[in-house]
Parts: C-alpha cells; structure tokens; sequence
C-alpha cells in the first residue's frame, strides 16, 4: 500500500480557535479521507503550537501558568477536532517531551555545523506573529501579516543562515513546479521573498521564558517557528542524532502539507531550508489555502462575527457545518461563512437536491415494490445517458480531488444528484406506476436511482461520513467500498422506510431594527392646549448661578419676556441673538435656579447633540 502523509499547520494555543482554523482541519480531513478512499495508507497529523510569548501573556491574562494554560486550549483543540470528525491520527503538541528533545537536538546540530550564529536582533517585532520585521515590511508602524502594531526590539539572539540557501531554494523552486499551489502563491514567494534576498532569520530570544530552552546556552528559548515547523518530523520519530524512527522512514517526506495562505512563507521558505539543512527531503507538496471570512471581511473578536465550530454544529447540525466549509471556500480565493449562508447553501443543496432524491426514490420503491429493488426491463437512452454522466463526473471528482480542489470535487457530487432528480422528471416513475404494462421499466427506473443514490452516498463520504453512513444503511447495501463505485454493482435488496436527511431550515430573518418608543398617546385637545409660538432673541446672558443655562429675552410679537434655557453647552451668546426659534408661550412661569422663565424654547435633541428648531415666519407667529 502505497503511504500518504498529510499535515495541518499546527493551532495556537492562545486562544480557543475560531472556524477559519477549523475550516483547515476539516479540509485537511476531506482530503486525507477521500486518500484512504483510494487505497492510500494515509497518516494524519494535525496538534497544537504551544510556545511563545503571546501564550505566555495569554496564560497570565486568565490567572495561569503557561503550562495549564496550553494544557487547557489544547484539550479543547483536540476536542473541537473530533465534534468535526477529523480523522487525525495523531494530535501532537510541541509541548511533548520526545518534541523538545528533537528541537534541542536539531538546534544544536545547526549550531554546530556552522549554520546557527549569536549577534543582535534589531527590528520591529509582532507578538501576535511572533515575528520580526524589517522597515521596508513594516507598514506605518504595523505588522504587514496581522496589523497589530509592532514594537522597536533589540536583543542578543542567534540567527539561521538563510542566506547561505538562497540561491538553493530558488532552483528547487524551479526544478519542481509542483511543489507550492496554488502557482499564484508561489510567485509571490519568490518575487516577495527569494528574489529581494533573504535576511538571516531570528531562531531564538531572550525576553520570555516560555519556550524550549537553548541547552548549551540558559536564557534564551527556541524563537517559536524553529520549534512550530519541526513537529511535522519530531512527531514521527525523527532523530537528530542517531537513527530515526520507522514511523520516519515509511512517512517521511510529508506527501501533502496543508497550511493557510498567512503562514506559506513559513513553509516554503524556513522549513524546506531547515530541511535541507537537515540533509532531509522536502515535503512533495505544500498547499496554502485560502481564508473563511465572515461577510466578506476578516473575522474579528473586536467586530464580533468570530464564529466557532461548536456553537455551529450545534445549531446546524455537523454535516451541515462541514458541508458549507468544504463547499463554499475555493481552492485559491476566500470564501465567505455565516450562519444566513449555512442555512441557504444546505437547504439549496442538502434538503433540495440530496435529501429529496433521497426520499422520492425510497419512498417511491417502497409504494410500488414494498421496498424491493431490481433490474427489470433493459437500459434505455436516458439511463444510458445517466449513466454516462456518473462516470465523467467521477473522472472530474477524481481530478479534482486529486489536485485538492476539494469544493469542485464536492460540486461536481451535488450536480450529478440534480442531474438524478431530472432523470425522475423525465421517467415520470408514477406514470409508469399506472400501465401494468411498464412494471418492468419501473423497476429498472428505481433501480438506476437506487444505484445513483448508493454511488452518491459513496462519492459523498470524505465531504460528510456520517450522511454517508445513514444513507448506505437506509439502502441496505454491502457494496459500500470505493472499488465497488462503479454503475451497476448494485445487489437485490429492500432499501428500508424513507428517512429525511436533512431537515429544510427556516430561513434566518434579519434582525428587526430596534423601534422607537413614544411617550403616551394624547388627544387632539390635549395638543391643542399648548400655546407654540415664534419668538426672536433679543438678548442672551449668562444665568448668574449656573454654569450650563442662559438667560434670555424674547419678543413675541409685540411683547417681550425672559426665558431661561440649558443650551450654554450648545451655542454662543452671539449666535443665538436674532434667532428666531419656537418658544412653548403657555407654560407655567416657573423659577430657575432664583430667575423666573416664562416659556420654553423647543429644541431636537440627537444623542449628545442639541440643535434650537428654527423658524421662518415673522416673530409672534403660531404654530401648530
Ligand atoms: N501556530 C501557527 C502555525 C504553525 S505551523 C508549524 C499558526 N497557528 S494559528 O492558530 O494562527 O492558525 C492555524 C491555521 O489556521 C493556519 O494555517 C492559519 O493560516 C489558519 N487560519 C487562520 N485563520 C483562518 C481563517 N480565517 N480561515 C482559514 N484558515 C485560517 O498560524
């Protein structure tokens, strides 16, 4: 059996991950299932990064050391992994002991061969990165990755030799086409990275504890992404110094490493120089996908339309959840997730396409043959055709999986089923129910879908196992294997009593806007009662004993009156003089703070803004 080894990058543990990270361990999962599928002796890695700095603080922040800290999240990543159903086959965390001995090891080895040295770092440093940067990366003072700001650093570190690879890496590049996707990825890559030259990198610090310690040298740590990108090796057993494992000698080199579109720089450029370094092979292949956004923009705590796995599957439902991952984001652009386009994607597809035919065809075979299913009469041109059409959908599922174009290999599964559902428009199976004459064509009609539902079933299972796994026991079918996926192998059998897949969800409403609330409803007369009138500011004064109000005269007409108004914040004495404004003329004088006011001039308050109303007509002038 030919071994296939496949990667994620590994989570943070600073935080509980969001469904943009999960969305890599699912993908990362299609793929290594869809693998296995053909015959593929597949290894599955995925786990958690657990030093650094920003951890450290993290730790702190929730009254932790970093150790229960990570210990925490970790336990959680693992646990969001497996409500996914990632079939991983081993979770490391670069806490583990066998971890950190191989980064120990392997840092003294490149010490010790020359390709490791101590000096200063200077530069701009992003905790949230974990990562320097040099002025020209720098972006008015913020990290070009995340937009946190950076921060002036200069400390004692050693430092890897990259330079000493450039040239190396830029032939490999060449000589291996394959190597990064997608092919705009890679370009970036080298005309960012490679052709500009590249910095020798940081590999150690000094200025928190929280790291894997340099043995020959207390007091610094390993600078996290020389101890990150190593568990892809320490976890299967690599050794340093010595003889590796076997798990390394059948695994290594990764046949597939799955990262997100942030970090390809990471993995195409330090790793595979580590490795070389390490006089190891590179990994076959490294695919940086793209990122799940959240209505078209970055997922953010501080907006709050950060969505998480847990809280999805358990409103949704997890096949739904997967679903919508696997088939929303493309293979090289971002794609976008919320829960409006859970619910219109799985009830277009799942409830509409999937789960119909599902249900039509059981239901039918069971109204008409009590669930038995057989072929009867002989093909005719439109189960030809049927026919045909599952076969050149498999090649394309299988090129497109191949070439991990995961959503395209999950499209092309859900056009095939509508492609089913027209073939029961087209043989009209409750026509042919009617002419006992058409027994026989019946039988084969619910035959063909019986068969395209099991095929269906079988194609859908690296996107949604359990589905897959309800629908090949509702059809009573032992031909389940991927070998068995071709039209025909279907045996005699009684499929059981329709069950629904997928429920249709009501379609989420927006959000009602908040309504304005009005004072009690009163009369025509009440209204009525009071006297609105114009009036032209005279004069205005300030109040002798409080700080906020003015003392103002009036004309009404032809007679005058002061008025006392809080609007000193609002307006200049200057201002208000000549203005004309609506003055409340019946209200009873009343004494404030010692000045009697008689009336109230009327204003619009908005939020934290006062404006005067003002009018037009001639002073003395009613309003109502
Ligand atoms: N610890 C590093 C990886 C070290 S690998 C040797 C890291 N961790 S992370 O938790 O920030 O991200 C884990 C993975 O999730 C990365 O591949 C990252 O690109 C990916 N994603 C982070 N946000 C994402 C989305 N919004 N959408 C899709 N993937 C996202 O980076």
């Amino acid at each position: 059996m030919e071994k296939f080894y496949i990667t994620t990058a590994i989570a943070y543990t600073s935080k509980i991950p969001h469904i943009g990270n999960t969305y890599e361990a699912v993908l990362t999962d299609a793929i290594a299932r869809y693998k296995r599928e053909r015959g593929y002796d597949v290894y599955f890695l995925t786990g958690t990064d657990e030093h650094g700095e920003k951890i450290e603080t993290e730790a702190k922040k929730n009254n932790r050391t970093p150790k229960e800290h990570v210990d925490i999240i970790a336990k959680e990543v693992q646990s969001i992994w497996d409500t996914m159903e990632v079939s991983y086959d081993q979770f490391i965390r670069t806490t583990d002991p066998k971890h950190e001995e191989v980064v120990k090891a392997i840092f003294k080895k490149f010490y010790d061969q020359g390709d490791i040295y101590k000096g200063y770092y200077e530069g701009h440093y992003c905790t949230h990165c974990e990562s320097f940067y040099t002025d020209t990366q720098v972006e008015n003072g913020h990290c070009p990755e995340c937009g946190d700001p950076v921060q002036e650093s200069k400390e004692e570190a050693y430092f890897f030799r990259l330079s000493k690879y450039q040239d190396w890496l830029l032939k490999y590049f060449e000589d291996h086409p394959e190597f990064i996707s997608p092919e705009s990825r890679k370009k970036e890559m080298i005309n960012n990275f490679l052709k500009p030259g590249l910095k020798d990198l940081c590999v150690s610090r000094t200025s928190f504890d929280w790291g894997i310690p340099v043995e020959f040298d207390p007091g610094h740590v390993v600078y996290v992404w020389l101890d990150a990108l190593t568990n892809y090796i320490s976890a299967i057993d690599y050794k340093a110094e010595g003889e590796s494992g076997e798990l390394f000698k059948n695994l290594w080199p990764a046949d597939l490493q799955v990262v997100g579109k942030d970090i390809i720089r990471f993995h195409t450029i330090y790793w595979p120089i580590f490795l070389h370094a390490l006089g190891l092979e590179l990994p076959k292949h490294i695919y940086g996908h793209p990122w799940v956004l959240a209505n078209g923009g970055k997922m953010s705590k501080t907006i709050g339309n950060t969505l998480y796995a847990k809280d999805l599957v358990e409103r949704f439902g997890l096949d739904r959840v997967r679903y919508v991952l696997l088939r929303d984001i493309p293979f090289a652009d971002d794609g976008d997730l919320t829960p409006e386009s859970i619910v219109t994607r799985t009830n277009m597809d799942l409830s509409n396409i999937l789960g119909n035919l599902f249900n039509r065809t059981l239901a039918m075979s069971h109204k008409y043959f009590a669930g038995k299913v057989q072929k009867g009469s002989d093909f005719e041109a439109v189960d030809k055709e049927l026919i045909k059409a599952f076969e050149a959908m498999k090649a394309e599922y299988e090129e497109d999986f191949d070439r991990y174009h995961v959503a395209n290999a999950l499209e092309d599964v859900i056009e095939f089923a509508k492609k089913c559902n027209k073939y029961i428009d087209d043989t009209t199976p409750w026509v042919l129910s009617k002419d006992p004459e058409k027994q026989e064509r019946l039988k084969t009609v619910l035959y063909v879908l019986t068969e395209c539902l099991r095929l269906l079933a079988i194609l859908i299972r690296p996107f949604l196992p359990s589905t897959s796994k309800k629908m090949l026991d509702e059809l009573q079918t032992k031909k389940t294997s991927y070998e068995s996926a071709t039209f025909g192998e279907l045996e005699e059998l009684t499929v059981l009593e329709p069950v629904v897949l997928f429920e249709r969800l009501e379609a989420i409403e927006e959000e009602e806007e908040e309504k304005e609330t009005f004072k009690p409803e009163i009369t025509f007369d009440d209204f009525e009662k009071i006297d609105l009138r114009v009036c032209e500011v005279l004069s205005v004064e300030d109040h002798p004993k409080a700080d906020r109000l003015y003392v103002l005269k009036v004309r009404v007409g032809k007679s005058e009156r002061t008025v006392v108004s809080g609007i000193k914040a609002y307006y200049k004495k200057e201002e208000l003089v000549g203005m004309k404004l609506v003055l409340v003329a019946n209200l009873k004088p009343a004494k404030l703070r010692g000045v009697e006011s008689f009336g109230m001039l009327i204003a619009e308050e908005y939020g934290e803004d006062v404006r005067m109303i003002e009018a037009t007509l001639p002073s003395g002038s009613e309003i109502g």
